[in-house]
């Protein structure tokens, strides 16, 4: 399929070096236990799969075990900190793509020792995790696109605005994750894409790969209008 997917594909990745981030980020509590979120991977898997079909070199760093296309280069992490080791590590890839769900925050202690019953409730105190997305907006390099996602329950368009500007972004894919079908698990999604100079895109509910289309369209329009031609 992959393959098949190669020869159909337009090329207009061609060489592009593209950072993807998938599924959600395990904090632990102690050896056994820990803090996460519900997101599965999928849609980040399809966005790797996706740009290497498109021709661009693909690294996937992701907490998802999932299969993903022959080209793909994939790295696994856990926490919010190997994943952040990992993409600044790897941070001068033309489009980064964080699709993951960082933690916000982590247990600050966690225990070296599994947790007993007996011993009681424990209190968990929690810390802030770094801002990935925020870190590579800082430091970014002329021609770079970042493209983040936001998972929200309401206001959609307005959080995700904000989000947009507040981080620096080129793209930001804004899904409502409490509509029927769309975001964490499902194989469907249903998104808002957003550009920096005001556009909004609405992708009704469809499959994660169709998603994944659209937001490399908007990745290689974005690219034209930077100067960059694809093949
Ligand atoms: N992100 C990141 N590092 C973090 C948290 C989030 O790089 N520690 C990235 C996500 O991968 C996503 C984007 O930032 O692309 C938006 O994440 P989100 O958690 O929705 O936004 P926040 O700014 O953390 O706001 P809030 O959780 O309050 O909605």
């Amino acid at each position: 399929m992959a393959a098949i997917g190669r020869v159909l594909s337009p090329n207009d990745l061609e060489g592009v070096r593209v950072l993807v981030t998938a599924g959600g980020t395990r904090e632990p509590i102690d050896p056994v236990r820990f803090v996460g979120n519900r997101s599965s991977g999928k849609q980040g898997h399809a966005l790797a799969d996706e740009a290497a079909a498109r021709g661009a070199q693909v690294v996937l760093v992701t907490t998802a075990n999932r299969p993903a296309g022959p080209t793909v280069e994939i790295v696994r992490v856990e926490t919010a900190a190997e994943m952040e080791a990992a993409v600044l590590a790897r941070r001068d890839a033309d489009v980064v793509v964080m699709a993951a769900a960082v933690a916000d925050f982590r247990p600050k202690a966690p225990a070296d020792e599994k947790l007993k019953k007996a011993e009681g409730v424990p209190e968990l105190v929690l810390e802030p995790t770094a801002d990935i997305l925020a870190a590579l907006a800082e430091h970014k390099r002329p021609g770079q696109v970042l493209v983040g996602f936001a998972a929200e329950t309401e206001r959609v368009r307005e959080q995700a605005r904000a989000k947009l500007r507040g981080k620096g972004l080129d793209l930001l894919v804004a899904n409502d994750v409490s509509a029927p079908g769309a975001g964490f698990e499902h194989d469907t999604n249903r998104v808002v894409v957003l550009d920096a100079t005001g556009n909004e895109q609405d992708v009704p509910l469809t499959d994660k790969r169709e998603v994944a289309r659209i937001v490399f369209d908007a990745v290689v329009a974005h690219r034209k209008g930077q100067g960059h031609n694809s093949p």
